[in-house]
């Protein structure tokens, strides 16, 4: 496959149309007849990560919604602008200058430009590009002198600021599991090796033709999401049928549970679809923090989530097995959850 310099690199050489390569087949474009209107997801106020009514909140909305909005989480706003603006910039830059972090020329492998999502595996590609900074297990902290100047710092700040949000909720997640504490183990298997990514929509012609992003699952263990005030992320509905907007709230964090929480807590917690529509007038940017284990985890039902006589639902697989039948194929619902 040819990507180029990616979507944003077709955008900038003046494209007028969507090429046939990212045009949608009609039945599986976001038809306002998908779109449910009434309710939303849950947002809830974290001021005081201690309340038990707080604990409850998250736990109740992993399970049943499988996605929720967090406010006031302590990471100041000028952090979450800041890294936003680096996004702007970056994607800003031309063509030599971003292309010097496509995985082939990047120079570390502790950053990387990407587009679509598995250009190789797919028919229709997604009207995204994206750049993913490294964040453990291991000595990442060398390798940032070599991620890009024009976000670097900004990123740096963001992926730090929101470690102390990710341990929060992991470990009121894992509580409401009956893990009784998240140990030093434990942690360094499930939440060291985080990535920050800057998803990047350029505007496009004819939004109604094009997708951000097809419906699909995070294979993360959790995942938590800056968006911008653009809005255009979906969420399945929990009865299956039709779509709700995540409504963008300026400061908060969008949290998703992944697919490997979902198969850690033997299906309590819901690793739900979601997609994301193409935007006719604006860029928009999100900034995703993806909680994931290191690649030699085995990951399973947890045995404290599971009940006396509970059948765990899904087979032990090492992550990195799991990572790879995810990122090998497109994008196609929760289809990946079938591999473990
Ligand atoms: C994603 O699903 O990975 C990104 C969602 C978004 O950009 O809002
Ligand atoms: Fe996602």
């Amino acid at each position: 496959v040819n990507k180029g310099n990616g979507i944003k690199g077709l955008v900038d050489s003046g494209i007028e149309t969507v090429p046939e390569l990212y045009t949608v087949p009609i039945d599986e474009r976001l038809e306002p007849n998908k779109i449910i209107t009434h309710g939303s997801i849950p947002v809830i106020d974290v001021s005081n990560w201690d309340d038990p009514k707080v604990k409850e909140s998250i736990c109740e909305a992993a399970a049943e919604w499988g996605f929720f909005q967090i406010i006031n989480h302590g990471v100041p706003l000028e952090v979450l602008d800041a890294v936003r603006e680096s996004a702007h910039r970056f994607f800003g830059l031309p063509n030599e200058e971003r292309s010097k972090y496509w995985p082939e020329n990047s120079p570390t492998d502790t950053v990387v430009l990407t587009t679509s999502f598995a250009p190789r595996a797919e028919t229709v590609f997604e009207w995204k590009d994206a750049l993913t900074m490294r964040f453990g297990p291991h000595q990442y902290r060398d390798s940032v002198p070599l991620w890009p100047p024009v976000c670097r710092d900004e990123v740096l700040e963001y992926g730090e600021s929101t470690k102390p949000v990710v341990r929060k909720l992991m470990e009121i997640l894992l509580k409401g599991l009956k893990v009784k504490e998240i140990d030093k183990a434990r942690e360094y298997a499930l939440m060291t090796a985080s990535v920050v990514t800057i998803n990047y929509y350029p505007r496009c012609p004819n939004p109604d033709l094009a997708a951000g992003i097809f419906p699909h699952s995070d294979a993360s263990v959790i995942t938590v999401l800056l968006q911008d005030d653009n809005g255009g992320l979906y969420v399945r509905a929990t009865d299956g049928n039709g779509w709700i907007h995540v409504k963008p709230i300026d400061g908060a964090f969008v949290v998703n549970i992944g697919d490997m929480l979902q198969i850690m807590s033997n299906d309590k917690y819901k690793s739900i679809e979601h997609r994301v529509v193409a935007n006719g007038s604006k860029n928009r940017v999100s900034v995703p923090v993806f909680v994931t284990p290191r690649m030699d985890a085995v990951i399973g039902p947890l045995p404290e989530a599971m009940g006396s006589g509970e059948q765990p639902f899904y087979k032990k697989v090492v992550c990195a097995d799991y990572f790879r039948h995810h990122f090998g194929k497109k994008h196609d619902g929760k289809k990946s959850l079938e591999f473990a």
